[in-house]
């Protein structure tokens, strides 16, 4: 948590600012011309969202209480705005919002002598105060929205760690923002503020923004990778039926300080996703049928659970005491039908059952749907369940579910280090990223049920889903 001033902060861009970093978790100061403006202001906002940490006071006490300050008011009151706070703000990074904008002729780009009014704020408060620009072309009434922003943030100083620190700050409130270079680069963003009022006007839209489009080189197929990391995501409580996992996973990337980038990958335990679309199971309220009376006879498992197998398998292929081998209704492989009873509710509650999501790859895509909503970037999300191989000793972390990739990767035609083109390389690259991720998710008592994947190199992809993973039953040739 940090503490964040926020100088102008009863007006349209500072409020909703305030009210999204308290939403994240920061303690936010509200600062005004007026101390007793910006409580009244603070307790607005407290009113509405009882767990935000807001209280207001004039700009030279919020400066000097504040880790980190933003100004954002209007041009007209910036220089008396910085002499006010030069004092306190030596050391702090200060984001600076202000477009120069010039009334009535709004529409037209006046930047200042200085090149750019966050250039003038640097010069205001001196070379001690880590002036930062950002903001200029987000609109008050999106952010204060609380949905997804569909636009950019443009961020410059000559102060790279300051950049990055707001970078991520920004992250955590939904905005994608990307570090254009030197604060006299504010001058863009600056200008830019104009013309989206001209897009506005002239195309009758409303809070028009501004999307840096390409994609991320290391995503590009063949292009390699500079290196995978996989960053476990803890703190998520016991999940529960009903739980918004989305919004816990939302929680956990932002507190292990991750900014989601396109092309990162987000591996979910099947387990997780199991337990809120409620598939846990109480083994005595499944009637049992014949069908699974004779399966528990040959398997030795206890007939409800056998029952349930039977339910879930599209076949049964091979049962010895002990073991059932199924094809899933998914055509995934798997012993049981994916079916777990460990590290469910309470041991001395009843027995119960753990079935994989109904569809997994549905619950991967509506995880991915809201993940991209919150962050603003492309990504891929996997559903993964530890499961045995055929043939290979252990269980490995596999992709049951997935959404945003092509999760086999075929490299056929493309040339290896000789120059000799590949004929039969096609990569499970789904299962490779679910294993890599499998490393770090616990499987009993870590309690760790997700993992973001980044650098990995795959195919982004809207169509298709885990079933391009299952070889095609016409092409086994063991039976
Ligand atoms: N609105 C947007 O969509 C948007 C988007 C991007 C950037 N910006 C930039 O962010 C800054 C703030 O924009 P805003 O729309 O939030 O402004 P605003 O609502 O008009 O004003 C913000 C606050 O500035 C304070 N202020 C200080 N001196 C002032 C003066 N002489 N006249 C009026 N208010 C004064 C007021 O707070 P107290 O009365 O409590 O002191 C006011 O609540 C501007 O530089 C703007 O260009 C705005």
């Amino acid at each position: 948590m940090t503490s964040i001033a926020i100088l102008g902060g009863t007006g349209a861009l500072g409020g909703a600012l305030a009210l999204r970093l308290a939403k994240a978790g920061h303690r936010v100061l509200i600062g005004s011309r007026d101390a007793a403006k910006a409580q009244a202001f603070a307790e607005t906002l407290h009113a509405a969202h009882p767990s935000a940490q807001v209280r207001g006071f004039d700009l030279k006490a919020a400066a000097a209480e504040g880790e980190i300050c933003v100004l954002t008011v209007p041009y007209a009151a910036h220089p008396d705005t910085l002499a006010q706070v030069r004092q306190h703000v030596a050391g702090k990074i200060v984001v600076d919002a202000t477009v120069p904008l010039r009334p009535p002729k709004v529409g037209t780009v006046q930047l200042p002598p200085a090149g750019a009014a966050a250039v003038e704020a640097q010069a205001a408060l001196g070379p001690e105060a880590r002036v930062v620009s950002a903001l200029q072309n987000i609109g008050a009434e999106k952010l204060a929205a609380g949905q997804a922003v569909d636009g950019d943030v443009l961020v410059a100083s000559d102060d790279n760690e300051a950049a990055a620190t707001v970078c991520a700050l920004l992250a955590e409130i939904g905005l994608r923002a990307w570090h254009v270079g030197p604060l006299a680069n504010s001058a863009a963003a600056e200008a830019m503020t104009s013309v989206l009022i001209q897009i506005n006007r002239r195309y009758k839209r409303v809070q028009a923004g501004l999307r840096i489009t390409g994609k991320a080189k290391e995503a590009e197929a063949g292009a390699g990778s500079p290196g995978v990391s996989v960053t476990p995501l803890r703190g998520l409580p016991l999940l529960q039926p009903g739980d918004n996992l989305a919004g816990l996973i939302e929680a956990a990337i932002t507190a292990a300080g991750l900014a989601p980038e396109d092309g990162d990958v987000v591996v979910v335990a099947q387990k997780a996703v199991s337990k809120v679309e409620g598939r846990a199971v109480r083994l005595d309220e499944v009637a049992v049928t014949e069908r699974g009376r004779a399966l528990a006879a040959e398997s030795e498992k206890p007939a409800p659970l056998a029952e349930l197998i039977a339910g879930e398998a599209a076949e049964v292929m091979r049962v010895k005491p002990g073991l059932i081998v199924t094809r899933h209704r998914t055509g995934m492989v798997a012993a049981n039908a994916g079916i777990d009873a460990s590290n469910l509710a309470d041991p001395a509650g009843p027995e119960m059952a753990l079935l994989w999501p109904e569809n997994p790859d549905a619950s991967a895509a509506a995880l991915r749907r809201a993940l991209e909503d919150r962050f603003g970037v492309r990504l891929a999300v996997i559903v993964s369940d530890s499961l045995g191989r055929a043939w290979r000793m252990g269980t490995a972390g596999t992709a049951i579910g997935t959404s945003g990739m092509r999760p086999v990767r075929d490299r056929r035609g493309e040339t290896d280090l000789f120059g000799r083109v590949l004929q039969a390389t096609v990569v499970a690259v789904g299962d490779e990223i679910a294993a890599a991720a499998s490393l770090v998710i616990g499987e009993a008592a870590e309690g760790i049920p997700a993992a973001l994947v980044r650098g990995a190199v795959y195919e982004p992809c809207e169509e298709t889903g885990s079933a391009d993973l299952i070889r095609p039953l016409d092409q086994d040739l063991f039976r």
